[in-house]
């Protein structure tokens, strides 16, 4: 087993969130080091608000959240940013009204290397969108802009990138496809990642470690090849 990450660059401490006073997470530990770490749980179990929560989008109510050894848990999202904390969104990830490559610009204005050379590899990882550039982020479909919204995100450069379910609703050949890209993503760029996914099947073949999420708490944090099928169902509560 498996409960801390080896170096963590993330560390959850007690936090609480919500929504108008009412609490969805429930006081979660966990760490997060440079791997693909998992966050698994029925529809409605706070994965969403977790992630929104690490991103600062949504208020911490109680806990402390320390990115790479600082403590971001009062800072503005684009702060967070502005840090190495990447942010795919499970919708609305692309501004709709912008091309493709004005999407991808909005990405490239924070951090240090120069916008051109992170989009060329935006294009290496994702070579659609090369012919897409001038189109409007709003007419894409579903995959095409889950791209661009996974595009923008790299575009900053991040440390750790946390993907909302970005195959929920994609066709198989699309859903395939973004895994191994998420795998890319870590292995080659050596970006941790926070992924969110209600398909477990797919999301235990890549992730390195699993926290199981039910009703706002953490039922289990195990290694992705130990858990054990009784422990997902239980964690379902199916
Ligand atoms: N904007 C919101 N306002 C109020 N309640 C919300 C809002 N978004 C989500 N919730 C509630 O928070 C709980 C967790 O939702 P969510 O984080 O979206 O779960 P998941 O992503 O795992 O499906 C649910 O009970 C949901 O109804
Ligand atoms: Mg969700």
């Amino acid at each position: 087993m498996s409960e801390t990450a080896d170096s963590a660059i993330l560390e959850a401490e007690a936090i609480r969130s919500g929504y108008h006073g009412v609490t969805v997470i429930k006081g979660l530990d966990f760490e997060v080091g440079n791997e693909i770490f998992s966050v698994l749980g029925a529809n409605g179990a706070g994965k969403t608000t977790l992630l929104a929560t690490v991103a600062r989008l949504i208020p911490l109510m109680a806990g402390r959240i320390h990115f790479r050894g600082e403590d971001v848990s009062e800072l503005p999202p684009f702060e967070t940013a502005e840090r190495g904390i990447g942010y795919v969104p499970q919708e609305k990830g692309v501004f709709p009204e912008l091309s493709v490559f004005e999407n991808l610009t909005v990405g490239g204005m924070i951090g240090e290397r120069s916008p051109e050379e992170r989009m060329d590899e935006v294009f290496q990882l994702f070579p659609d969108l090369k012919v897409l550039l001038n189109q409007p982020a709003g007419t894409l479909s579903g995959g095409e802009s889950r791209m661009v919204a996974a595009g923008r995100a790299l575009m900053q450069d991040p440390t750790l990138l946390l993907l909302d379910e970005p195959t929920a609703g994609l066709s198989p050949l699309y859903v395939d496809m973004f895994f191994e890209k998420v795998t890319e993503i870590h292995e080659s760029r050596g970006v941790g990642i926070v992924l969110a996914e209600q398909n477990a099947t797919k999301a235990l073949e890549v992730a390195d470690r699993v926290m199981v999420l039910s009703l706002g708490e953490s039922f289990l944090i195990e290694d992705a090849e130990h858990l054990t099928t009784q422990q997902l169902k239980e964690g379902y509560r199916i």
